[in-house]
């Protein structure tokens, strides 16, 4: 078994991932503390700013291959993933793909004091990578959740019914 979750920043990647590997007994896989470990950096937005996003891009690339024979998993994604076809083609390999979608406007309330997305900083390029972004993850989901005003029990049990 594998799950895969996708989504925009803010969408609960990681809170979801982490209820669901609790509920499932599985481990779960954060792509972003791999990314880190692979960089040597401590924190995204220090890798964001010494190394830039397209050699951010390029570990992402290498981590999803490294995953991709994994099993037994919930894999956490960065939310821009679907930016290179080549990353949900390693990850999805055996693996159900999930998104968690989210409105614009539930994001930017989850996110109000957060300082630690490099690309949640500008707001209207923020919202124009939100809005670029959802076909593709509509194209790559197996089964789409929708996260507004749910508690994070709620949509691990919605997963869960619905696998
Ligand atoms: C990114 C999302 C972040 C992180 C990086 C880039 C993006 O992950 O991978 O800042 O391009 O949307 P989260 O979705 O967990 O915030």
């Amino acid at each position: 078994m594998k799950f895969i979750l996708i989504g925009f920043m803010g969408a609960g990647k990681t809170s979801i991932g982490k209820a669901l590997a609790n509920k499932l007994k599985l481990k779960m896989i954060e792509m972003d503390d791999l990314i880190l470990k692979k960089s040597g950096r401590k924190s995204i937005e220090e890798l964001f700013s010494k190394d830039g996003e397209r050699q951010f891009r390029e570990w992402e690339i290498e981590v999803a291959k490294d995953l991709q024979d994994r099993n037994n998993l919930i894999i956490s994604t960065g939310g821009g993933v679907v930016m290179n076809r080549i990353i949900l083609d390693y990850l999805r390999s055996n693996g159900k793909t999930i998104f968690l979608k989210t409105s614009f406007f539930e994001i930017e309330k989850r996110l109000k004091n957060d300082s630690s997305r490099p690309l949640f900083k500008d707001k209207n390029k923020a919202r124009k990578l939100f809005s670029f972004r959802q076909s593709l993850y509509k194209e790559y989901a197996d089964l789409i959740v929708f996260t507004d005003g749910k508690s994070v029990k709620k949509i691990t049990y919605e997963i869960i019914s619905k696998n």
